[in-house]
Order: structure tokens, then sequence, then C-alpha cells
């Protein structure tokens, strides 16, 4: 049987959450659909403004029937991090989670809007942390997954160590494609997955086509890392873009000031900007490490089943 995901007033039928996807990979449309599939959506908030927030939100509320549970991402190194959280604690959504980081004050907001907060980690001390603070739930990631990372351990050696250290619910994250991944992942203690990469590849992702192009012909060799200027690693897609910022020669044509703190290595945003409306040879294509694995474009309905099925017969094989 396929365990009952709860994350305080949430307990939605299937326990696979969609992971957040900055410059509106992941919108209100594609996180609906999640929820009224059986799942969580997340709309990305990092490079919304907060009325385009506000925007989402809305629409995934007109498109949900029923019960249904969404959230907002918001990346702890924009500048607008608090204003994003706090506009989307304002129009009370299920659950806000941060990525890359999490700070202090975003679990008193979580009190005094009565939102929950998850936090996502790659290591226990930073679990243990964020459940002290009061976090609803763990996101555990590993190196697998696509965007920002906070590690290059894979996530069958973190997550053990993660729900060993906190009482809450541990979602796993990072390179999940499958109803079989996500059983490996609750037989080793996880309450839940989280997946982003396979939810690209659906009808309802509003990035545009060429992107999702790019994740289909993708073998495993095209995915690659790459220094982010917030001071990270990150995994994207090898292309014309990925080629200049190993050459330290991906110009800065003007800055938004949109981090908080920037090495100035190339401009994230615009990057990550031009990927998603099509110009995936001269943007930043984050996806995670099975990218290879995705080979067809289908609506998130049909996703949920199929991980659904295949997750209820692993779970009932030895
Ligand atoms: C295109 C893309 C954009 C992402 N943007 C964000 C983001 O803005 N914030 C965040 O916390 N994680 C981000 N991630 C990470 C995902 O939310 C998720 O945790 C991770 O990718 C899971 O691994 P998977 O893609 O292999 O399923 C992004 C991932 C992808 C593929």
């Amino acid at each position: 049987m396929i365990p009952q995901l709860k994350i305080a007033h949430m307990h939605p039928r299937l326990p696979i959450i969609q992971g957040g996807m900055a410059y509106s990979v992941s919108t209100g449309k594609l996180a609906a659909a999640v929820a009224n599939a059986g799942g969580i959506g997340t709309i990305a908030g990092t490079g919304l403004t907060l009325q385009e927030l506000s925007t989402e939100i809305q629409k995934a509320r007109t498109l949900i029937k029923g019960t249904g549970y969404i959230g907002v991402n918001v990346l702890f190194a924009v500048k607008q991090f608090a204003e994003l959280v706090l506009k989307a604690m304002q129009e009370k959504v299920d659950f806000i989670v941060s990525g890359a980081g999490f700070s202090r004050d975003m679990f008193a907001w979580s009190q005094e809007y009565g939102i929950p907060v998850i936090a996502i980690v790659s290591s226990a001390r930073l679990a243990k942390l964020a459940e002290k603070l009061g976090a609803a739930a763990i996101v555990a990631e590993g190196k697998e997954a696509g965007g920002h990372l906070g590690t290059d351990r894979p996530l069958k050696e973190i997550l053990p160590e993660v729900v060993a250290a906190v009482d809450i619910p541990v979602i796993a994250a990072g390179g999940l494609t499958t109803g079989k991944d996500i059983a490996e992942m609750i037989k080793l203690g996880a309450s839940g997955a989280q997946l982003a990469t396979r939810f690209v590849a659906s009808e309802e992702c509003e990035a545009h086509p060429k992107f999702k192009q790019m994740f289909l012909a993708a073998e495993q060799d095209d995915v690659t890392l790459i220094n982010s200027p917030v001071g990270l690693p990150g995994r994207a897609l090898r292309n014309r873009f990925t080629q200049l910022i190993s050459q330290g020669a991906a110009p800065i044509k003007k800055c938004e000031q949109c981090l908080k703190r920037c090495n100035h290595t190339f401009c994230i945003s615009d990057a990550l900007k031009k990927s998603v409306s099509g110009d995936t040879d001269n943007g930043l294509v984050f996806a995670g490490e099975s990218v290879n694995k995705i080979k067809e474009i289908l609506p998130v309905r049909e996703i949920m089943d199929r991980l659904a099925l295949d997750l209820d017969a692993c779970l009932q094989s030895p």
C-alpha cells in the first residue's frame, strides 16, 4: 500500500511533490495539475514580481478542483526572498519551501501567518537545525537534482542520515523519475518524494517547447555542472552557454541586482529567463541527472497515475 504523506494540514492522495523550478518553469498551471492528480504542486516564486506571484497563485486556485495543495518555492539567495515569501503567506498558500538555504525569519513568519515551512537541505546537520527552528518537513536533496546543489553526495547516502536525525517527514529529492525510484526511497525511510525534471516533460509545464525538447533529447553525458554566481554548483544541460561559462566568457549585459550576493561570473537571471523562453543555446537549462530517462511529454495526470501504479507494485514486492 502507498503510505499516506502528512505535512501539517496536508494529506495528499499520493506522497509526491512537484519541485519548484525558477523563472516560470513551474507555474500555477503545472502546480494545479499536480495537485489535481493527487500530489502537491509548487509554484516557483523566484524570478516573478510580487504581482506575477499573486497571479500565478490565483491561477492555480481557479484550476484546482476540490481539495488540492499548492505551495511556493523561493530561492534563499534572491534579494526579494522576504517579500516573495511574505506575499505567498499573505495569499495563504498551503506551504512555503525555501531553496538553497533558509533563514530564521521565515520560521517566525510561519508562526505569524500559520503557514507551514518546508526546508530543502542536503545534510543531517541542517535538517536538525530546520526542525529545531520549526520546519514542518524536510526535503533531503542529493547531488542528482537539477538546479542549485548543496552537496556532491548521492541521495541514497544522505537520506538515511536525515531520516535518522529528525522526527518530521522527510521527502527525498534528486534523480527520481519512476515509481520504482520512489519506492526505493520509501524503503529507506522517506515519507514521500519530490520530482522536478520529470514534470518539465509534461503538457502543463509552461516552459518553451524547445526547453522541453532539450530534455527529451538529452543523453547521460549531456548533463554537466556549472559554477553559479550564487556561489553554488548547478546541474544543467550542456549547450553553447555552459561552454561559455566554463571558459569564463559569458557576458553580463545589464546587472539586475537580483541576488543578495553575486560573484558576477555571469547573469543567472538573464540566463534562466532566456532558456525558459526558448533561447536554449544562449540560456541556462537546469536539469536533473536522470533527464536521459525521460523520453516523452505526457499530461501530468498520466505521469502521476503511472508513478502511483509503479510505486504500489514495487512496494508490494519484497
Ligand atoms: C529547471 C529546474 C529549475 C529548478 N529551480 C529550482 C528553484 O528555483 N528552487 C529550488 O529550490 N529548486 C529548484 N530546482 C530543484 C527542484 O525543485 C528539485 O528539488 C530537484 O530538481 C529534484 O531532482 P529531479 O529534478 O532530478 O527530480 C530546479 C530544478 C530544475 C530541473
